[in-house]
């Protein structure tokens, strides 16, 4: 189901709005988190929003998508800094419930299979917040990732590294590989909710309406999902019908 917002701060006060639902409805919900840029108003606003309701979030876990291999957590282009920058240390969470895949690992397999487990564990994630790639990734799904896959180690894309390289001083410094949720992961949680926004998206969401179920175009797994809801800004939708 496509909805389409005048803006990304449209977006971000439904999202907050629903996020809030869903921990009054279960004060231990386990939620499913991603970074980049498109998720920044969001926890923005949910932020601004808890802090003036006071709503209580000590009981509620998360997990997110995905991490860069060779960068430990107090990186600043680490995904675990982001999550403590934008969301985590900015309201009363239980840090032993936030969690996201250790790229220092070092038996990576094994780390692997445990976080799936434990997502499986927590007893599945409520709802999961996503982006998407131009190329259509979701976590670090890339092109060609198997719609069954579980959370793995990936190498990541020419065009993702060109993409995420402008958070760091360098191409060179743009991590070669990345832990990611599978697909099979995302598509467990009981409510997705993809995130789409600027006009550089809009051809990545055209293809999405357009085409069929393809591993080439990872997102369009989410096709397959009863309950997913892709909340766009005018400029991503600007191509579609
Ligand atoms: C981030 C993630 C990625 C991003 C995607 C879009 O945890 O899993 O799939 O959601 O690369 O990134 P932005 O929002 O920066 O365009």
């Amino acid at each position: 189901m496509f909805l389409v917002f005048p803006d990304s701060a449209a977006i971000a006060a439904h999202l907050s709005t629903r996020l809030q639902d869903i921990i009054r409805q279960d004060p231990q919900a386990t939620l499913g988190l991603a970074t980049g840029g498109t998720m920044e108003p969001i926890y923005a606003r949910f932020v601004q929003d808890v802090r003036t309701n006071g709503l209580d979030v000590s009981g509620i876990s998360s997990f997110n998508l995905d991490e860069y291999v060779g960068l430990s957590a107090t990186h600043e282009q680490s995904y675990a800094y982001y999550m403590r920058q934008h969301l985590f240390d900015q309201l009363p969470f239980d840090a032993t419930r936030l969690h996201l895949p250790n790229g220092l690992a070092t038996e990576q397999e094994q780390h692997c299979q445990q976080y799936s487990a434990a997502i499986a564990a927590s007893g599945g994630v409520a709802l999961q917040l996503l982006g998407v790639g131009t190329n259509g990734h979701i976590g670090f799904n890339e092109p060609g990732t198997p719609f069954d896959s579980h959370t793995h180690v990936v190498a990541l894309s020419e065009r993702t590294r060109i993409d995420n390289s402008r958070f760091f001083d360098s191409m060179d410094e743009v991590p070669a590989s990345a832990i990611t949720m599978g697909i099979a992961d995302i598509l467990s949680a009981r409510e997705i909710a993809l995130v789409v926004t600027g006009e550089h998206k809009a051809r990545t969401m055209l293809n999405y309406q357009q085409g069929g179920i393809t591993p080439e175009l990872p997102f369009t797994a989410l096709k397959q999902h009863a309950n997913t809801h892709i909340l766009l800004d005018e400029a991503a939708a600007s191509l579609l019908d």
